[in-house]
C-alpha cells in the first residue's frame, strides 16, 4: 500500500458539477480508484484533518470552507502516487500552477483550489484511514 495518495475533491468542485471532470483527468492519468464517497465533514471534523496547519493564520477559513458542503475523498493507486499526484495536481495557487494540471482546469483561488493530495506515504496511510475503514479499500 506504499503506492498510494489520498485525494479529496473540494466542496465548491462538488458544488460546481466538477466531480466527473476532474475524475476522468485522475483516471486517464493512471490512477486506480481503491476507495471513493460522499462526505460533508462537521468543521471539527475538518479541523482535525488540517490540524497540522492549526497555528496558521487561514486554518480557521480553511476549516469552514472544507465543511462548507460534502467533498469526494478518494485513495488512489499509482507508481510513486504521492509524488505523481502532486504534480497532476499543480501548484497550491491555481494562479501558479502549470496549465493542464487540476488546480489549473478546475481551482479558483488559493483557499478554494478544487483538489486536495497527500504530501508523503506516511501521511497518505494516515489521511486514507482517517475516511476509510480497510474492508473499504479495494
Ligand atoms: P492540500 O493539503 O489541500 O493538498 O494543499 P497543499 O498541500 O498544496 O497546501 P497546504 O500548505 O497543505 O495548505 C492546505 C490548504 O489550505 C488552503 N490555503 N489557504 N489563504 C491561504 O494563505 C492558504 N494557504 C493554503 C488551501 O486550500 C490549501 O490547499
Ligand atoms: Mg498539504
Amino acid at each position: 500500500m506504499s503506492n498510494i495518495t489520498l485525494t479529496i475533491i473540494k466542496p465548491d468542485a462538488v458544488k460546481d458539477g466538477h466531480t466527473g471532470a476532474i475524475l476522468d483527468q485522475i483516471i486517464k492519468a493512471g490512477f486506480k480508484v481503491k476507495a471513493m464517497k460522499l462526505k460533508h465533514l462537521s468543521a471539527a471534523e475538518a479541523g482535525k484533518f488540517y490540524e497540522v496547519h492549526k497555528e496558521r493564520p487561514f486554518y480557521n477559513d480553511l476549516v469552514k470552507y472544507m465543511s462548507s458542503g460534502p467533498v469526494v475523498p478518494a485513495v488512489l493507486e499509482k507508481d510513486d502516487a504521492v509524488a505523481s499526484f502532486r504534480t497532476l495536481i499543480g501548484a497550491t495557487n491555481p494562479a501558479n500552477a502549470d496549465e493542464g494540471t487540476i488546480r489549473k482546469n478546475f481551482g479558483k483561488s488559493l483557499e478554494s483550489n478544487a483538489i486536495h493530495g497527500s504530501d508523503s506515504n506516511e501521511n497518505a496511510l494516515i489521511e486514507a484511514g482517517f475516511f476509510f475503514a480497510g474492508t473499504e479499500i479495494y
